[in-house]
């Protein structure tokens, strides 16, 4: 029997989708059994393993092939789906219009259209934008080519048009998503008297190309400050989505369905949870969650969620 700790760990792991500590734990597990001469079970521990590592190359980050193009962006094979945001209404119906735009496209080709494939996600840190991509790009199927801007402003002047130049075509070659986070970074620079020329170019000949990408490569960028991006910057996107801190409602339907999935409820009603919470982004609610749930883990049998509740909302309200 593996040791109490590995088996609380395991459980911890699974519930929060670690899967990297998961993996490590099946294999403490398997390598413990086998010290204790249980080779049958630790050889079954291996091989489930192995098998799952097949079944499942998604949500993995790789690089490009192209090792001139290494520093340029990182692709994500994503796995968050729509279904695990919770989002409001009209923001839910307007990915669900671009998605069924893409899948749809051939017959909106044949009326000489192409579907929307330029959006700009904006909102306070810690509502979603990221998230969002990675869903969008998994409804659509694709995967997520995340820009990185040091890959691409490099120290050499001059290089930079040409990386950014062959980063976008090999982007292009394919179906795919292509992420620009902290987008404003880079509109900051461009509102800056004092920056040199060279980024400016940069980033006029970045929103040239966004202009001239392909319907097969959706474009999305998220910014926390859409302010600081200017109108040529702005007109660019042809779906602009605006993601808030959630409202009691939607945080009330996120501790719902937190407590589903982990298979036992907070002893306090989401209504009155929601209200202790308000005000926090859904990143600090789902560490606050996540806090509630490890410490219940840790604590069982004895542990008394409510007790645990009170006392971490304590922890929120005195930071
Ligand atoms: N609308 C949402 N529904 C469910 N979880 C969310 C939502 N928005 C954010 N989260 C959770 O909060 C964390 C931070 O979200 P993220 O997408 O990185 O936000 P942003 O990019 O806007 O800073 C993620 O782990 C994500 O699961
Ligand atoms: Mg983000």
């Amino acid at each position: 029997m593996a040791r109490a700790d590995l088996i609380i760990n395991l459980v911890r792991n699974g519930i929060e989708g670690d899967e990297k500590l998961f993996r490590k734990t099946v294999e403490a597990i398997a390598a413990e059994e086998r010290s204790m001469k249980h080779f049958a079970l630790a050889e079954r521990l291996t091989e489930l393993l192995k098998t799952s590592i097949t079944q499942k190359a998604s949500g993995q980050i790789s690089e490009s092939t192209d090792p001139g193009l290494r520093n340029s962006y990182y692709i994500v094979h994503p796995k968050k789906k729509l279904e695990d945001l919770i989002l409001p209404k009209n923001v839910r119906a307007t990915c669900d219009e671009i998605i069924e735009e893409h899948h749809r496209r051939d017959l909106l080709r044949s009326h000489n259209l192409e579907p929307r494939h330029r959006i700009l996600l904006s909102g306070p840190p810690g509502n979603g934008k990221t998230s969002l991509a990675e869903a969008f790009a998994n409804a659509l199927m694709v995967p997520l080519y995340v820009v990185k801007y040091e890959g691409i402003i490099g120290s050499y002047l001059g290089e930079t048009a040409k990386q950014l130049d062959r980063m976008l075509d090999q982007v292009k070659s394919q179906r795919c998503a292509l992420f620009f986070d902290e987008f404003d970074a880079l509109g900051k620079e461009r509102a800056d008297p004092n920056e040199v020329g060279e980024i400016k170019r940069v980033v006029n000949a970045l929103l040239m190309q966004i202009d001239l990408m392909p319907s097969h490569v959706t474009v999305i960028a998220a910014t926390n400050h859409p302010e600081m991006l200017d109108n040529a910057a702005w007109r660019r996107f042809d779906t602009k989505i605006n993601l808030p801190k959630p409202t009691r409602s939607l945080v009330e339907e996120w501790l719902s369905s937190f407590q589903n999935k982990v298979g036992h409820d907070f002893g306090i009603t989401n209504k009155t949870l929601s209200e202790k919470l308000k005000g926090l982004s859904f990143g600090e609610i789902e560490d606050f969650a996540l806090d509630v749930q490890r410490r219940y883990v840790l604590g069982l049998p004895q542990a008394k969620i409510k007790n645990i509740i009170s006392s971490r909302i304590k922890c929120i309200q005195k930071g």
